[in-house]
């Protein structure tokens, strides 16, 4: 860096273009995440030793996509549940094994996670290509990406060069950092700030319930008991979701009642109408500080697209394990 600079200076003439080239070459080096071992995450990480990784990942997620729109959704939500514990490491990929439990009987994560064959899939295809080289933590960004991508949703390049971890926290997975459903509005703003995510990061982030299904139990007490929902769409979701009397507790319901495997902002319009499935989703459109970014996106696709993707990449960047720090798992289901 120190070099280029000199050189930069002396053969420049004027002081004020030489100002300006320093403060453009501080931007690009200043671009991208910077983990604790000092290393970055880059765009082109695999780009000698596994150029066929972006296009091997996408074909596979593509196939998957193709047998049930619903996997895009589901591997959108690893990512997310692999970043919020431990950073963004697949620690939430790993099985449980006799000498420790993993994350996946996790409460947020029991019964609810899915995807992991699929993620196996593109492992191993991955392996094919290039053994050893990509971790399991690109693969989940990587196929998250792909996955909005491929439901319609904006397209954008994804920084790798993440390692995978040896290990996984089922005590940090319960531990509320991934925020229940049933969370107040500052409680989801405080669990996202933990993570080094704004407010507003956090409102456009929930727009990812444009797609996907949720099950009875978790929107039950919200279509009996609350009143800032739409009544014609609180007695549609009754139908299929019995009061609690032993039944129904996995009987699903998509999340965007409009248009629900395609990534888009009506997500937002839904809220405007109360039509929220969650109870953290209608107490993002409450009255509350978060209105006015509901208001927005509701409004402006463009906005709501563009912000998705400036608080995906960011989310990504949540402590990941660079230089010599954790593996490149063979399996990832398991340690090395
Ligand atoms: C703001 C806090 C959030 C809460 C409280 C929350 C809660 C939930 C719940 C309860 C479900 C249904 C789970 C089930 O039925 O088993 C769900 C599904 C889903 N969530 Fe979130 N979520 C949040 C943020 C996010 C974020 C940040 C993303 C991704 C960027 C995301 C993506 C998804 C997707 C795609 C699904 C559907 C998954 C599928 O159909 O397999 N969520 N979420
Ligand atoms: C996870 O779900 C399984 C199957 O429904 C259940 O038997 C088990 O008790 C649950 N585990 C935890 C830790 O909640
Ligand atoms: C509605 O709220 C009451 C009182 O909190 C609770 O006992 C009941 O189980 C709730 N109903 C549903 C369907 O969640
Ligand atoms: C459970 O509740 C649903 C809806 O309220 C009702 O239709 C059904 O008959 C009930 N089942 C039992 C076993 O009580
Ligand atoms: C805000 O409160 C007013 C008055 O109670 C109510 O009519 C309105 O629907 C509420 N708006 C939202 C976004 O909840």
């Amino acid at each position: 860096m120190a070099g280029i600079l000199n050189n930069v200076l002396s053969s420049s003439s004027s002081s004020c273009v030489n100002l300006l080239i320093v403060i453009i070459l501080l931007l690009v080096v200043s671009e991208g995440s910077r983990s604790a071992s000092g290393q970055q995450l880059s765009r082109g990480y695999y780009s000698k030793t596994c150029p066929k990784v972006f296009s091997t990942v996408r074909s596979v997620v593509k196939a998957a996509v193709a047998k049930e729109k619903r996997m895009g959704a589901s591997l959108l939500r690893l990512h997310f549940h692999d970043c919020f514990v431990q950073g963004c490491d697949g620690s939430i990929l790993l099985d449980d094994t006799s000498s420790f439990t993993g994350e996946k009987t996790a409460l947020p994560n029991n019964n609810s996670v899915r995807g992991f064959n699929v993620v196996d899939d593109i492992k191993s295809k991955v392996e094919s290509v290039c053994p050893g080289v990509v971790s399991c933590a690109d693969i989940l960004t990587i196929a998250a990406r792909d996955s909005v991508d491929i439901l319609g949703g904006p397209k954008w390049d994804v920084k790798v060069g993440r390692r995978d971890s040896r290990r996984a926290s089922l005590s940090a997975a319960n531990s509320g950092v991934i925020p229940p459903p049933t969370s107040t509005l500052s409680n989801l703003i405080n669990r996202f700030q933990a993570r080094g995510l704004s407010a507003k990061d956090m409102v456009v982030l929930s727009g990812a319930h444009t797609i996907g299904q949720a099950r009875c139990t978790l929107f039950r007490n919200r279509i009996y008991n609350e009143t800032n929902i739409d009544t014609s769409f609180a007695r549609t979701r009754q139908a299929n979701c019995p009061r609690p009397n032993g039944s129904g507790d996995n009987n699903l319901a998509v999340l965007d009642v409009k248009t629900p495997t395609k990534f888009d902002n009506s997500y937002y319009k839904n809220l405007l109408n109360k039509k929220g499935l969650l109870h953290s989703d209608q107490i993002l459109y409450n009255n509350g500080s978060t209105d006015s970014f509901i208001e927005s996106y509701s409004k402006n696709p463009k906005a709501f697209a563009n912000d998705f993707v400036t608080a995906m990449i960011k989310m990504g960047d949540i402590s990941p394990l660079t230089g010599s720090n954790g593996e490149i798992r063979k399996n990832c289901r398991r340690a090395n």
